[in-house]
C-alpha cells in the first residue's frame, strides 16, 4: 500500500511487515525518512526530521538575487539520507547517475516533477524484470535544468518484504548527452551498526561466504567480466550486528541482470551508510541521443525485521512468484541424467545409448548430453559456433528415438555465445568474435566470445540453434558459458558507442534468450558458465535452474549449495550425484536433494548397493521434492562455515511435511546434540522417523531432534522425514 499526505509531502511504503518513507523536501529533492519495521504514522517520523539541527551545507548562494540563504527546509544536502544524489553539487556522495550534459559539464541533479502510483511494476523493455505481481509503484517523474526526464521507480510487494528500484532516463532535448553512470539503486540508512555478506569465490568454489563489519570508508564487490561472475555475486545482504537466521534486522540486495554489476558501500563520515548497486560504471559511456531512452535493470531489495531467514525466505518467494518463467518451473521436473563426467567427450552411440538404459535402472526421467556432440567437436579446441551434430561420432536421431521408446526425455548441451577459432564459422566471419584491436587476443579454453553486441551475431546463432530444436525437438537445453570477456572492442560499433560494448553484450545475451523462449515456449533451460559463474537473476527469468558449481564432492558442494541457497530458492540450483570417493552415493544423494536432483557419473559402474540407495533416494524425490524442497520455506539451521555441522530444513506450504538434512565434515562420537527446527506449528504433532517418535511443532522447536548418542564419521548424512499426524493417531 502506497499513501502520499500531501501537507506533509510524506510518502508511506507498507505492507503492514515492513514502512519505507519517502519525503519530497522544498527543493525536490526525494528524502529517504524511515526504511525498517512497519509503521503506523510515518508523519511522526517527518516531525524528528525537522527538529534535528545540522550545521554547515545548509546555505545556498543565489545567483540572480546575489543572497546567500538557508534552506528553509533543515535540509542538509550533503547528509541527509535520500534516494538519489545529485553529481557535480554539494552532495559529494557517490552518486548512481552520472551523465556528461551537451555543454560538457557533469551536472546531474534531478528534482521532484510529480508522482503517481501505479498498480504492478513496469517492464522493463528488453531485459528481464519483474512479472508483476501483488504489488504497486510509484513512478516518480524528475527532472534536471537541461530538460531531461528521470522516471524512478519504486515498487513494493503486499505478499512479501520485497522492493524494487529502477530508473528510466528520457532524453526529449535536442541534444545528445553521455550517461557515464546509470546504476539502479541508492540506499541510504541512518546508521552503520550492520554487517555485510557477499559470496566471492572462483572456478569450483563458487559463493564463498564472507562476512564483516561495516569499516568507514568504501568497500565494493562488482564484476568487470561481462558475466555476474564466479568471483563475486550479486546477491549481498546487511544483517544488524549479532544479528542471526532467526533474530535481528537482515536487508538483502540484488539485481536482475547478468553482465557488469558494482555495489558500492560507503560508511561516510558521519556515520552513516550509503549503498549504491547498478551496472557497472567501468568503461560505461552511453550515448543517448535525442528520442532515446535508457532503462536499467531493476534492483531487489529483501527486508526482514527478525532474522536473515526472513529476508532469505523474501527473495526465494519474490523469485519463485515474480521472477522465473512458471509455466517451465511448475512442472514436476523428471530426474536428469547429465553424461559429461561420466564420459566427457569420449562418445559414440553404443556408449550413449549404455548411459540411457544404466539411467533408467537409477530413476533417470530426462538425459542430457553434454558437450562434443556438434561440429568438429572432440576436445575443447574446436567445434563451437557450428551447432550441427557430428554424424560420424554419434547418432543423435537413433539416440532421441531411443529415449522417446523408453519414455525419457532429451537434453543437450549448448555454448550459444562462443566460438572456436576451429570452427566453421571462425573461418567464415572472423569479426564475429570479439579479439579487440591488437596483433594478439585473449584466448580462454581456446575459444572466443561471439559479439553479441551485433545483431548480426544473434541472428546467425538463433538460426542455428532454431534449426537444431525444429530438427530433434529436445525438451531442455543446458545453455553453458565457459569464458569471461577481455577485448571489449566491437567492430559492429563506431568508435563513440564503444563504452557500450559490455551493456550490449548482455543485451545480446538477452535478445537471444527473449527470441528462443518465445518460440520455443515449452523447452526448459537451465543456465551454467564453467559451473556457477553466472548465477544471477537475469538468466534466472529465462532459466529456471541453473548449474551451481563444477565441483559435486559433497565436502565442498554442501557449502556451496548453502550459501548460493542464502539468496536463492533450492529450486533453482542444479545439483547433481557424481562419483566423488569423497562420502558414499546415498549421502550424496541426499544433498543433491536440497537442490534440483539429478546425477553425473559413468552408470555403468555403479553397483547393485549403488543403485538401491540412489533409487531409495529417488523415491524421496518423487514423493517430497515439489511440494517440500521446491514449493516449500527454507530454514538454515547450522552454517557450515561456523562449525562442523551443515544442516538445513524445508517445511511444505501448509506445514505438514518437512525435510531435514544433517551432516557433519569431522568425525565426532558422542556429545549433547539438539537440532532446533523451525516452521512448524507448535501445537500440531509431527512424526520424526529419525527418533520414530512425536512431538509437538513447539517441542521441535525449542528443544530439538536429540541426536547425541550417534556416533558420527566423518560425512555422517541424515535425512529425517517429519510428517504431521492426528492426535487420534
Ligand atoms: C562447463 C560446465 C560443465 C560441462 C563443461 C563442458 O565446464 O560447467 O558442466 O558442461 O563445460 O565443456
Amino acid at each position: 500500500m502506497i499513501r502520499f499526505n500531501p501537507q506533509t509531502k510524506v510518502l508511506h511504503l507498507t505492507n503492514g511487515k515492513m514502512s519505507y518513507v519517502v519525503y519530497v523536501n522544498d527543493y525536490g529533492y526525494l528524502e529517504t525518512l524511515y526504511f525498517g519495521a512497519p509503521l503506523t504514522d510515518a508523519d511522526d517520523i517527518h516531525c524528528l526530521r525537522r527538529s534535528a539541527e545540522w550545521h554547515d551545507s545548509s546555505f545556498y548562494y543565489d545567483k540572480k538575487s546575489g543572497k546567500e540563504y538557508r534552506h528553509s527546509d533543515c535540509y542538509m544536502s550533503n547528509t541527509a539520507p535520500q534516494e538519489l544524489s545529485a553529481h557535480a553539487a554539494m552532495d559529494k556522495r557517490y552518486a548512481p547517475l552520472v551523465i556528461r550534459q551537451a555543454d560538457g559539464g557533469y551536472l546531474t541533479d534531478f528534482r521532484y516533477v510529480s508522482h503517481t502510483v501505479l498498480d504492478g511494476v513496469p517492464d522493463v523493455p528488453g531485459m528481464p524484470h519483474a512479472r508483476g505481481g501483488d504489488c504497486q509503484t510509484v513512478d516518480f517523474l524528475l527532472c534536471d535544468g537541461y530538460g531531461l526526464q528521470l522516471h524512478y521507480y519504486l515498487s513494493i510487494y503486499n505478499d512479501k518484504n520485497i522492493l524494487l528500484k529502477s530508473m528510466l532516463l528520457v532524453n526529449d532535448t535536442p541534444h545528445t548527452v553521455h550517461l557515464l553512470r546509470a546504476m539502479s539503486l541508492q540506499l541510504d540508512l541512518p546508521d552503520a551498526q550492520w554487517e555485510w555478506t557477499h559470496f566471492c569465490g572462483r572456478w569450483q568454489k563458487e559463493r564463498d561466504l564472507v562476512r564483516a563489519p561495516l569499516i568507514d570508508g568504501v568497500q565494493s564487490i562488482s564484476s568487470n567480466r561481462a558475466r555476474s561472475s564466479h568471483e563475486e555475486n550479486p546477491f549481498v545482504y546487511f544483517s544488524r550486528r549479532g544479528a542471526g537466521p532467526t533474530a535481528g534486522e537482515a536487508i538483502g540486495l540484488n539485481l536482475i541482470y547478468s553482465g557488469n554489476f558494482a555495489c558500492r558501500v560507503e560508511v561516510t563520515n558521519y556515520g552513516a551508510t550509503h549503498i549504491t548497486y547498478g551496472i557497472s560504471d567501468e568503461d560505461f559511456d552511453w550515448v543517448l541521443a535525442s528520442g532515446q531512452r535508457f532503462h536499467t535493470p531493476q534492483a531487489v531489495v529483501a527486508y526482514s525485521a527478525d532474522g536473515e531467514d526472513g529476508m532469505s525466505q523474501a527473495m526465494h518467494d519474490f523469485i519463485k512468484q515474480n521472477l522465473v518463467n512458471r509455466r517451465l518451473d511448475d512442472k514436476t521436473k523428471p530426474i536428469l541424467f547429465n553424461s559429461w563426467e561420466g564420459c566427457f567427450f569420449d562418445f559414440d552411440t553404443q556408449r550413449v545409448l549404455s548411459y540411457i538404459d544404466d539411467g533408467r535402472t537409477i530413476g533417470m526421467e530426462m538425459f542430457v548430453l553434454d558437450d562434443g556432440w556438434f561440429g568438429a567437436r572432440n576436445d575443447d579446441t574446436a567445434g563451437l559456433g557450428d551447432w550441427r551434430v557430428n554424424t560420424d561420432k554419434v547418432d543423435l536421431k537413433r539416440v532421441v528415438a531411443h529415449c522417446r521408446q523408453c519414455g525419457i526425455q532429451v537434453g543437450i548441451w549448448f555454448e550459444p555465445e562462443m566460438i572456436n577459432y576451429r570452427s566453421d564459422l571462425f573461418r567464415a566471419h572472423p569479426e564475429y568474435a570479439l579479439t579487440g584491436n591488437a596483433d594478439q587476443a585473449s584466448c580462454i579454453r581456446h575459444q572466443f566470445h561471439l559479439d553479441m553486441a551485433n545483431p548480426a551475431v544473434v541472428d546467425e546463432v538463433y538460426r542455428q540453434l532454431s534449426a537444431f530444436f525444429d530438427e530433434y525437438h529436445p525438451d531442455y537445453i543446458k545453455w553453458d558459458y565457459n569464458r569471461i570477456v577481455c577485448e571489449h572492442y566491437s567492430s559492429a560499433l563506431p568508435a563513440e558507442r564503444q563504452g557500450e560494448v559490455y551493456h550490449r553484450l548482455t543485451l545480446g545475451y538477452y535478445h537471444l534468450l527473449e527470441r528462443i523462449t518465445a518460440h520455443y515456449p515449452d523447452l526448459f533451460i537451465e543456465g551454467c558458465a564453467s559451473g556457477g559463474g553466472r548465477f544471477d537473476l537475469g538468466t534466472l527469468y529465462y532459466a529456471p535452474q541453473i548449474w551451481a558449481s563444477d565441483e559435486s564432492d559433497p565436502a565442498q558442494r554442501m557449502e556451496i549449495n548453502y550459501t548460493t541457497s542464502l539468496g536463492y530458492p533450492l529450486s533453482t540450483i542444479g545439483a547433481h550425484v557424481n562419483a566423488s570417493p569423497v562420502a558414499n552415493y546415498r549421502t550424496k544423494a541426499i544433498l543433491a536433494l536440497f537442490g534440483t536432483y539429478g546425477y553425473e557419473m559413468n552408470p555403468n559402474r555403479l553397483t547393485q548397493e549403488d543403485r538401491e540407495a540412489l533409487n531409495e533416494v529417488a523415491d524421496v524425490y518423487h514423493r517430497y521434492h515439489k511440494d517440500v524442497v521446491e514449493n516449500g520455506t527454507l530454514y538454515h539451521l547450522k552454517n557450515p562455515y561456523l562449525g562442523n555441522f551443515m544442516s538445513m530444513q524445508c517445511v511444505s506450504r501448509d506445514r505438514n511435511t518437512s525435510l531435514v538434512v544433517i551432516i557433519n565434515r569431522k568425525k565426532e562420537l558422542d556429545r549433547f546434540r539438539y537440532l532446533k527446527l523451525q516452521g512448524l506449528d507448535d501445537d500440531k504433532l509431527y512424526h520424526n522417523d529419525y527418533e520414530n517418535a512425536v512431538h509437538t511443532g513447539e517441542y521441535y522447536r525449542k528443544i530439538g531432534i536429540n541426536y547425541s548418542r550417534e556416533w558420527l564419521d566423518e560425512f555422517s548424512c541424515r535425512l529425517i522425514v517429519l510428517k504431521a499426524v492426528d492426535a487420534n493417531e
